[in-house]
């Protein structure tokens, strides 16, 4: 599988991927997952959403078991966020079948379009729409770097785009939801330990920060002339790493935009994206709430005007304690370890379902711990440890 899938979508300039959703490149990553269903066997679906569904066994049946993650990426992002669960997916079932293992539940196979948000700014689309947590006309807002809104996206990759909105009876389906991930920080390779099990994601949202000035000559424009953006807007990138530092938090800057982006013109727009994180709701909103009282100040002093539009926002997910006990106990059963339990800063589907359905994740060990990144890693044993304990897990939960 990953011989196939690694190919796609790889940048030869940087070794990252750059698989934005509705793109050529996430295209074929979708004929891949719908090739891997085929030749299992399974009942291929493509839901109103158009997330990607394998299924074994009665698709209407209900209280199914459902796992899988995504398989778009950041920008220059790794091989594994992503493809690592949906291709832990297929071999642990391809395991469970090896064992001869008896399904009593219906089990599912989901491939989350657009999770990263990397083409038009919202993580995790493809949830947030089947949950509703993204309205229909909030979805059909969403425009990308080249103006493209997201249903011609959708109509341009072969898809209904009229057709997009909540899916509650797809959702009232599923029993639970389990995926794997790779981990995307250093407590495994800290503790010493192959696989995870999830506890809780930190609340985290976007914030876009427009900083509006006056363009100018680079050259002829005295320095008290000036009403130049980029200054105001490099203070408050000092002022949200002091915010975030100060308070145990996250805070990055990630993303910018400047206009007219000419070396000799003084910016007259310069337009930041904020991605801050925090262990609780307090905290973040304590440092986006001191970023953007900085940025006011700093944007004053300069006589710039600012305006900050919070575009996503994600509350702290505690997943299932049942459905997480009971993975713990089904991994630690033949052994005297104890399954780790972790946090992580990190967003994705599970989190998103897991307000609607009972949910869990898995992680698998990144020994750097770098993410987003195209040095992302997992090493293969690991990744091996990981597909057994997802395979142990859809044992316990779909079969007798
Ligand atoms: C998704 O990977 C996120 O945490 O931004
Ligand atoms: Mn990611
Ligand atoms: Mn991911």
């Amino acid at each position: 599988m990953w011989a196939e899938l690694l190919p796609i979508g790889r940048s030869s300039a940087s070794g990252g991927y750059r698989r934005y959703a509705w793109t050529g490149a996430d295209s074929e990553c979708r004929e891949w997952f719908k090739e891997q269903a085929e030749a299992r066997g399974l009942v291929y679906e493509v839901d109103r959403n158009g997330n990607q569904w394998a299924w074994l066994g009665d698709t209407a049946a209900g209280d199914a078991v459902v796992t899988g993650s995504h398989l778009d990426s950041v920008p220059d992002g790794g091989a594994f966020d992503g493809p690592l669960g949906v291709v832990s997916s297929f071999a642990a079932l391809d395991e469970l079948r090896r064992r001869d293992a008896h399904f009593t539940k219906p089990l599912a196979i989901v491939n989350f379009g657009d999770e990263e948000g990397a083409r038009f700014g919202l993580a995790c689309v493809g949830s947030r729409l089947a949950s509703g947590q993204l309205g229909i006309e909030q979805a059909h807002l969403l425009t990308d770097g080249d103006g493209v809104t997201l249903p011609r996206a959708m109509e341009a990759a072969g898809y209904d785009p009229d057709a997009i909105g909540p899916d509650p009876e797809r959702l009232a389906r599923i029993g639970a939801f389990v995926e794997l991930h790779v981990e995307q920080g250093r407590a495994l390779d800290l503790s010493g330990d192959r696989v995870g099990v999830a506890s809780a994601i930190w609340p985290h949202g976007r914030w876009r920060f427009d900083f509006r000035g006056e363009a100018n000559h680079a050259g002829t424009t005295r320095l008290v002339d000036r009403r130049d953006p980029m200054l105001s807007y490099a203070e408050t990138v000092l002022a949200a790493r002091r915010e975030a530092e100060l308070a145990g938090a996250v805070a990055t800057f990630g993303k910018i935009s400047v206009e007219p982006n000419g070396v000799n013109a003084i910016p007259s727009l310069v337009r930041g994206w904020l991605d801050s994180r925090a262990e609780d709701q307090a905290t973040l909103d304590a440092v986006v709430g001191g970023i953007e009282k900085a940025a006011r100040e700093y944007a004053d002093a300069h006589d710039i005007a600012l305006d900050v539009v919070r575009e996503s926002f994600t509350p702290v997910v505690e997943f299932d304690h049942a459905l997480r006990d009971e993975l713990t106990r089904i991994l630690g059963k033949d052994t005297d370890l104890k399954v780790p339990v972790l946090g992580t800063g990190a967003g994705h589907d599970a989190g998103i379902l897991s307000g609607h359905i009972p949910t869990a994740m898995l992680f698998v060990r990144n020994p750097t711990g770098v993410s987003h990144s195209p040095a992302e890693f997992a090493a293969e044993d690991d990744c091996l440890a990981g597909g057994l304990a997802l395979a142990d897990v859809l044992e316990g939960l779909a079969c007798t």
